[in-house]
């Protein structure tokens, strides 16, 4: 951890705070509730709150937003260049049928880890596919509210990595 925190550091000093939007999209609202044997019982809100701590830690400054409608994630990902240095995007059901989440984070060009919570290749057959994952430079599934974290924590050091 000692190591996440002084790539953190040094990218820090050479600019200023490093600054991560994390999204997600539709049905995460209900995270708590929503099948917690698949998703956990963290809401998304706990979830939020561990991500911007583990950012504040590691020197970078994390926005979070969440919205069902693929048009506001969109718009989100269409300002982020110039604004933001990465992103952690979790599309929900988007991931698996949206184009244009492809075509708007290949234009913004922001790098962009994939997050899920459960692990979709090991469930349904639909799930298989990511529209997302050829425009995004990694991807974290599977470890619960925890994939939040630990993407944060890989996007830091893959920027750490790019600017050395
Ligand atoms: C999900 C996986 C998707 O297949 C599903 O549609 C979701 C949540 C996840 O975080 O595990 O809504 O993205």
């Amino acid at each position: 951890m000692a190591r996440y925190a002084s790539i953190a550091i040094a990218m820090s000093a050479r600019k200023n705070t490093l600054r991560v939007l994390v999204l997600s999209g539709p049905n995460l609202q209900l995270l708590g509730t929503r099948e917690p044997e698949i998703y956990g019982k963290e809401t998304l809100a706990d979830i939020h709150k561990r991500v911007k701590a583990r950012g504040k830690e590691l020197g970078a400054q994390v926005d979070a937003f969440q919205s069902n409608h693929e048009g506001d994630l969109l718009d989100r990902i269409g300002k982020a260049r110039g604004t933001y240095d990465g992103m952690l995007l979790n599309a929900g059901a988007l991931t698996h049928t949206s184009l244009a989440l492809f075509d708007a984070l290949r234009a913004v060009a922001v790098p962009c880890i994939e997050v899920h919570l459960s692990n979709p290749e090991a469930r349904e057959a639909y799930r298989k596919e990511s529209k997302v994952a050829p425009a995004c430079v990694a991807k974290v599934s599977g470890f619960g509210g925890d994939s939040y974290v630990l993407a944060l924590e890989g996007l830091l050091r893959w920027l750490a990595r790019r600017s050395t």
